[in-house]
C-alpha cells in the first residue's frame, strides 16, 4: 500500500464509518485520458470541492436555536445533506428548551409573537399580541413535526464533556444517554445549549430551612394549590413581573414582592393602538378574521411582521445613553408607569427606576404595576437578610410570615458551558484550555459565536450576542447562516480546524467595551446582561445595533481565524482539476456570459 493509500485508509478508520470512493475507479471514469500512475496525493480522483467525507456535526440542545439549525441543514440548504451528518443531543426528553421548562403562571413572550417565530414558518394563528408560553411551546412542537426537525435529535442524551483531538481534528464527546456513558466524535460542535437555561436557587441564608412550599420560576410546581396562601415572590426581573399579578388574582392570597431595585414596565405604543383596536389592552387578541387574512394572504402577514421588526430596529437609538430618543422614551415610560400606579407617590418613588430605560430588560408587564394598588399585594425593597422555617426577614428588621416562596431569581449567566469543553493545549501548562475555566470571570467571545482556543466550536447566543434588543430568533437565524457558511467551506475545502485568533477576540471585546460606554446597558443598574453586576463589562449584549450584527456576520472574516487544513497542500480540494458540472454533458458552460 502506498503512503497515500495508507493515509486515506487510516482516515476512513475515523470512527465515523465513512466509506470513500476508490480513487482509481472515479478517476478512470472522469479522466480516462490520464495516466493514474502520475497522480500524487495532491491530485485526487474527484472533481474540485468534493468532500473527502461527510463532516460530522453535533449540536447541543433542541430549543429554538437547535431546531432552527436543523431546518437550515435539512431544508433551507438541502445540499448540506451531502456534506454533513448532523446529530442533536438534547438532555431533556422533549424539545423546546426555555418554553418547555418555564411554565410559571403568566409566562408569555415580551416581543410581539409574530416576530418570535421561526423565520421559515411564521405563524398566522397567534392568539394574542404576546403569546403565552404554552402557545409558543405548542408552535415549536407543531413546526418541528411539520418539518421533521426531530429527525436527528437524540433525546435524554446529555453532553458531559467535549475534548479536542488535535491529530484527528475532532472533538471526543462523552455523552450520558439513559444513564449509560457513550463516546462519539464530532468534527464540529455547535452549542444551542441556551443562556437562560440553568436556573439556580438564590444564595439567601436559611432558604434551605424553609418548611413551606418553595419553587422557582423555571421549575414551577403546578400540583400545589397557591390559593389562600401568603406568597413571597422574590425578584422583579421579567419572570417575577409576570408571576406577581397571577398570584394576586388567586382567591385569598396575600402576595409580598421582595425586590431590591425597580424595573421599567413599558411599551412604546400600546399594542391595542398598534393593531387599531378601540379598547385599551396591554395584550390584544388577534381576531379570527385577522388570522384568516394572515393565513390566506401571506403578503399581508409578512407586511405585519415587517412593520413590527422595522419599528423595533428603528427604536435602537433609544438604547444610546442620553440620546434624544433615550430621554424621550425614559420620560414616556415614567409617565406610563405613574399612570398605572394611579400616581401614588410612594409606589412611584419605589417602582419607577432612575436609570435609563433599557438598562435592565424592559418588559410590557401587563397588570404588574396595577397589582400594587390591590389590598392583597405588598412591596418591600429592603434586601432579604435571611429566611427561617416559616418567614422571610429583611434588613430593616421586618419579618414576613409566608406559606410559599416563589423564587423568580433568574439563571446562571456566566456563559460557562453546561459541559466540560477542552480545546487546544495551553503551552504554559501543557494541559488543554477549558472554556469554563477561561470564562469563570469574564466570558470573551469572537463576535458571540466562537470561543478562544476552541477549534470548530460555534455557539448560538454566546457572550455579546444580540440579546437585549428585539426577538432573539432573528439573530439566531443570521447566526445559523453564518455557521452554515463555515460548514460548507470546511467540508468542501478540506479545513481541519478553524479557531478564532486571540487578537481578534481581544479587539472585539475592546471595541464592545468602548461602544457600550455609550449604551444604556452600562448605566447604573444591576442586570443579567452584566452578570448581575451594577458595574463591569456587559457580557450578554452586543455592542451595537441588530442591523450591524447582521452585517458583521453576513460573511466569514477568515482573516480572524487560525486555519489548519486536512491535506498538506491547502489546494488539494481542487481534486482532479474540474468542477463537477463539467462532467454533465447537458450543462451550460457559458452561463456567465450574460450580455
Ligand atoms: C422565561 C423566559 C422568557 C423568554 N422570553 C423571550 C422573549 O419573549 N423574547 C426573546 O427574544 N427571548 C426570550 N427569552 C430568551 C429565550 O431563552 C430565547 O429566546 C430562546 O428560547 C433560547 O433558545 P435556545 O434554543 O438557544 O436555548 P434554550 O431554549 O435554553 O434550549 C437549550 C436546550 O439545550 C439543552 N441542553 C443544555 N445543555 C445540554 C447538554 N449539556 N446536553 C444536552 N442538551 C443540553 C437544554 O435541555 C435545552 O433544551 C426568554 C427566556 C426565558 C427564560
Ligand atoms: N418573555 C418574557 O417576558 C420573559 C419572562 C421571563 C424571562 N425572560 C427573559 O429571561 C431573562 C431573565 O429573567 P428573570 O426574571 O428570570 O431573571 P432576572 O432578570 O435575572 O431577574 C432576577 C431577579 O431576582 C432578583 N434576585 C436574584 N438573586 C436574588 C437574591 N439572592 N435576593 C433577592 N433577589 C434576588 C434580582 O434582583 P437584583 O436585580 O436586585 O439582583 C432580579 O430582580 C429576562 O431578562 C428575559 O431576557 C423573558
Amino acid at each position: 500500500m502506498s503512503e497515500y493509500e495508507a493515509k486515506r485508509s487510516a482516515e476512513t478508520q475515523d470512527g465515523l464509518g465513512t466509506e470513500r470512493a476508490k480513487p482509481s475507479d472515479t478517476l478512470r471514469k472522469h479522466r480516462p485520458d490520464l495516466d493514474t500512475r502520475v497522480c500524487s496525493d495532491l491530485f485526487s480522483d474527484v472533481p474540485a470541492y468534493t468532500p473527502a467525507r461527510k463532516l460530522k456535526v453535533v449540536t447541543v440542545g433542541a430549543g429554538f436555536s437547535g431546531l432552527l439549525f436543523a431546518h437550515k441543514l435539512q431544508h433551507q440548504y438541502p445540499e448540506m445533506q451531502n456534506l454533513i451528518e448532523h446529530n442533536i443531543l438534547e438532555s431533556r426528553t422533549e424539545l423546546g428548551g426555555t418554553w418547555l421548562v418555564n411554565t410559571y403562571p403568566g409566562i408569555q413572550c415580551d416581543v410581539p409573537a409574530h416576530i418570535y417565530a421561526f423565520p421559515f414558518d411564521p405563524n398566522p394563528d397567534w392568539s394574542h399580541f404576546y403569546a403565552s408560553g404554552k402557545e409558543i411551546h405548542d408552535y415549536l412542537v407543531k413546526t418541528t413535526k411539520k418539518w421533521n426537525l426531530d429527525r436527528d435529535i437524540r433525546f435524554g442524551t446529555r453532553l458531559q464533556e467535549a475534548r479536542w483531538q488535535p491529530d484527528s481534528g475532532q472533538y471526543k464527546l462523552t455523552i450520558l444517554c439513559n444513564g449509560k456513558r457513550e463516546i462519539e466524535y464530532a468534527d464540529v460542535l455547535v452549542s444551542g445549549q441556551g443562556i437562560l437555561n440553568n436556573w439556580k436557587w438564590p444564595a439567601i441564608p436559611g432558604l434551605d430551612t424553609f418548611e413551606g412550599h418553595k419553587c422557582h420560576s423555571a421549575n414551577w410546581d403546578h400540583n400545589f394549590d397557591y390559593a389562600h396562601k401568603r406568597i413571597a415572590v422574590i425578584g422583579n426581573g421579567s419572570s417575577g413581573i409576570q408571576i406577581v399579578p397571577q398570584m394576586a388574582r388567586l382567591q385569598g392570597t396575600q402576595v409580598i414582592s421582595f425586590q431590591r431595585k425597580p424595573t421599567y414596565i413599558y411599551y412604546r405604543m400600546p399594542p391595542s393602538k398598534l393593531l387599531n383596536r378601540p379598547n385599551i389592552s396591554g395584550n390584544p387578541e388577534y381576531t379570527e378574521e385577522d388570522k384568516k387574512r394572515f393565513r390566506e394572504n401571506p403578503a399581508e402577514h409578512r407586511a405585519h411582521r415587517r412593520m413590527l421588526v422595522h419599528r423595533i430596529n428603528r427604536a435602537f437609538k433609544m438604547f444610546v445613553k442620553d440620546s434624544p430618543q433615550s430621554v424621550e422614551a425614559s420620560r414616556s415610560a415614567r409617565e406610563q408607569m405613574a399612570q398605572k400606579l394611579n400616581h401614588d407617590p410612594d409606589l412611584c418613588r419605589k417602582l419607577i427606576p432612575e436609570w435609563s430605560l433599557g438598562c435592565r430588560r424592559i418588559t410590557p408587564g401587563e397588570g404588574y404595576l396595577e397589582s400594587f394598588l390591590l389590598p392583597n399585594v405588598h412591596l418591600t425593597q429592603s434586601p432579604i437578610s435571611k429566611i427561617t422555617s416559616n418567614s422571610v426577614i429583611t434588613e430593616d428588621g421586618q419579618e414576613y410570615p409566608v406559606d410559599v416562596i416563589a423564587c423568580a431569581t433568574g439563571f446562571e449567566v456566566s456563559f460557562q458551558p453546561q459541559f466540560k469543553l477542552f480545546g487546544t493545549i495551553d503551552p504554559s501548562t501543557s494541559e488543554p484550555f477549558e472554556l469554563g475555566d477561561l470564562w469563570k470571570d469574564e466570558a470573551e467571545s469572537y463576535i458571540s459565536i466562537c470561543a478562544p482556543h476552541m477549534p470548530n466550536y460555534f455557539s448560538f447566543g454566546g457572550p455579546n450576542a444580540v440579546i437585549a434588543h428585539g426577538s432573539l430568533i432573528e439573530a439566531f437565524n443570521w447566526t445559523a447562516d453564518y455557521m452554515v457558511k463555515w460548514l460548507r467551506k470546511m467540508a468542501t475545502e478540506g479545513l481541519k480546524s478553524v479557531t478564532p485568533k486571540q487578537d481578534a477576540i481581544d479587539e472585539f471585546v475592546a471595541y464592545g467595551e468602548a461602544v457600550h460606554q455609550s449604551l444604556v446597558w452600562t448605566d447604573n443598574c444591576s442586570s443579567w446582561y452584566k452578570k448581575n453586576r451594577v458595574d463591569g463589562r456587559v457580557t450578554a449584549a452586543f455592542g451595537g445595533s441588530a442591523m450591524l450584527y447582521k452585517q458583521l456576520i453576513s460573511e466569514l472574516r477568515t482573516e480572524d481565524f487560525e486555519i489548519e487544513y486536512r491535506e498538506r497542500n491547502r489546494f488539494a480540494f481542487m481534486g482532479n482539476g474540474f468542477m463537477d458540472f463539467e462532467f454533465d454533458d447537458e450543462a451550460d458552460l457559458a452561463w456567465y456570459i450574460d450580455r
